[in-house]
């Protein structure tokens, strides 16, 4: 039997946490087949899935991770029938009215990504608001793509570009990977450090590829409806075994 204070110092150096990657981004992929799994509809896997996101929040801000992007809807799920859209739309308007009070209590900025011109007016002044009444917190930054293409932010970033060069503003050859980025909607924010995917598909489905250009991948069997803080920590170790380059020599002994 160990000692009363060796039980009591080994509590107090566990869990080993190791270093935190400062962004993280997932891609919350498995909503329509946890539901399938079940004979549910898929609107209840969706509402699960915001369910999972309260706890992916809370999990990411315990563990000290800086800045946490969800991919709520991308500029491709246009392409579902009408009926599943209009659900992911009604569940992301909830969720902004339900939890704003509640992250902006709990210091959490939220920031939110992707092409709010093609959004609702209602909608957009949700968004809107979310940003502006959580602005000057300093926990977490909570950063939602909704309507998000990747490509279609590049697209949107060239043609800023482009507009300042033609009025003389920009000179071609003072471009570089520093002037892409600042006209991303991500200005500002670091790259993601690690991609979490869950439900076992193995893309990027046009999620940030100009910002994960050197962002570690990992994919999980998990459906989202049953993500929680114990896959987030699955992740985060098997994130801290990688050995990050970046093109240059291992960081570790070899
Ligand atoms: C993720 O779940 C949520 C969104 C893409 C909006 P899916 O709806 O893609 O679920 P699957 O992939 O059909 O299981
Ligand atoms: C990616 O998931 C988009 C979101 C998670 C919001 P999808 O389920 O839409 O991706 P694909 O169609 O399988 O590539
Ligand atoms: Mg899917």
């Amino acid at each position: 039997m160990p000692s009363e204070s060796t039980v009591l110092s080994l509590a107090a150096t566990e869990p080993q946490l190791g270093p935190v990657p400062r962004h993280v981004a997932i891609i919350m992929d498995g909503n329509g087949r946890w539901a399938a799994k079940r004979g549910l509809p898929r609107l209840e896997g969706h509402r699960r899935g915001v369910e999972a996101v309260r706890r992916a929040v809370r999990a990411a801000a315990a563990v000290g991770i800086e800045h946490l992007t969800v991919y709520g809807f991308s500029a491709e799920n246009w392409r579902r029938p009408a009926d599943e859209v209009a659900d992911l739309f009604g569940l992301l308007k909830r969720f902004i009215r339900v939890d704003l009070a509640q992250l902006h209590a709990n210091n959490v900025r939220v920031t939110v990504i992707g092409q709010r011109g093609g959004l609702a007016d209602d909608i957009r002044l949700l968004l809107d608001e979310a940003e502006e009444v959580t602005r000057r917190n300093t926990g977490l930054n909570l950063i939602v793509a909704f309507n998000y293409g990747g490509r279609q932010e590049i697209v949107e970033a060239m043609r800023q570009i482009a507009r300042k060069v033609q009025a003389g503003e920009l000179d071609p050859e003072a471009i570089g990977m520093d002037t892409i980025s600042a006209c991303l909607d991500t200005r500002g924010i670091p790259d993601p450090d690690l991609v979490i995917r869950t439900s076992g598909e193995m893309r990027i489905s046009n999620f940030l590829p100009w910002q994960t250009a050197y962002s570690e991948f990992v994919f999980l069997p998990d459906l989202w409806p049953d993500f929680d803080e114990h896959t987030l920590h699955q992740a985060l170790d098997e994130f801290r075994g990688r050995d990050r380059r970046f093109g240059g020599r291992s960081g570790k002994a070899l």
